[in-house]
């Protein structure tokens, strides 16, 4: 299905009739891994499973909850300061993944992304992360990225490099710091295991994003916890700095209309440009 969103298709005084896509864009801050294992007497590297196993429930359940692109953040650049086997076993899960989940995905219309820096990662990784990309790339259903190696603050320093002197606007400049044409602000971040803070996460992207935290473990967050997180969000009155609730998000909190956020309902979303 063709998102309104592209603006190449729907230039931005049109509206296009009907179309219903799901367009919210969801950060989710996957805490609380290690207590949740070490709480059981289990290692922390079995919570990392057990959290891959909330990350199949999520993705499954995020497209019928009017998620459109779900941005997950699985290793932070901070995180090589973990213990030696901890940072091994969290890149063999992420092989694991990459190896084992593509065809899921695939039938399920999950276009993968990952974001952060690929130099850094073992051997082989960089090469599966590119081959789960292409093979993935018409997925139309979800948009699911995943934070590795990844910095908000960098991204943004980064971004800052290509600029140079050159005169930006916040929609070029965003292009820079996500490194795609188009990709929507986030709407809404959500963060478990009772942790509230942002931790470098997608500093750019939630200007004006809701924050949702929950005391819930990451390996116990299922659907059921994510449509809580999402129904408190239809619950806020967003404004984007003006005085009243928008109808519509602005673009990178200029005046023009992007796409419906405030009266989602969970299963479909209408979007008009
Ligand atoms: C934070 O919990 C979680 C992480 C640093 C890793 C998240 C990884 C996964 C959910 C699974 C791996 C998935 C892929 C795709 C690689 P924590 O361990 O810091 O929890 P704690 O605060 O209880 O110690």
């Amino acid at each position: 299905m063709q998102s309104c969103l592209d603006t190449q298709v729907c230039p931005d005084t049109q509206v296009c009739p009907d179309t219903e896509v799901n367009v919210l864009h969801v950060g989710i801050i996957m805490d609380g891994n290690g207590r949740w294992a070490q709480r059981r007497g289990w290692t922390r590297l079995r919570g990392h499973e057990a959290g891959l196993d909330a990350i199949r429930r999520v993705v499954e359940a995020a497209p019928a909850q009017g998620i459109g692109t779900l941005t997950l953040y699985a290793f932070s650049s901070d995180n090589w300061r973990r213990p030696e086997a901890e940072v091994a076993g969290l890149m063999g899960l992420l092989r694991f993944y990459l190896n084992n989940e593509v065809r899921s995905l695939k039938r399920n219309g999950v276009r993968l992304s990952v974001i952060g820096r690929r130099d850094r990662l073992p051997d082989g990784i960089a090469v599966l992360i590119a081959n789960a990309e292409a093979a993935t790339r018409s997925g139309a259903a979800l948009h699911l990225r995943i934070a590795v190696d990844y910095s908000g603050r960098d991204a943004i320093l980064n971004a800052a490099a290509q600029a140079g002197t050159a005169a930006l606007t916040r929609e070029d400049f965003a292009r820079l710091v996500t490194g795609e044409p188009g990709l929507r602000d986030v709407d809404l971040i959500i963060r478990t295991s009772g942790e509230k803070r942002l931790s470098d996460f997608l500093l750019w992207e939630s200007a004006y994003a809701e924050l949702h935290f929950t005391e819930r473990m990451w390996p116990d967050f299922d659907a059921r916890d994510l449509a809580a997180a999402l129904a408190a969000f239809q619950g806020r009155e967003r404004r984007f700095g003006g005085l009243g609730a928008l109808p519509f998000a602005p673009v990178h909190g200029e005046p023009r209309l992007q796409a419906a956020s405030a009266a989602l309902t969970p299963a479909t979303v209408r979007v008009a440009i």
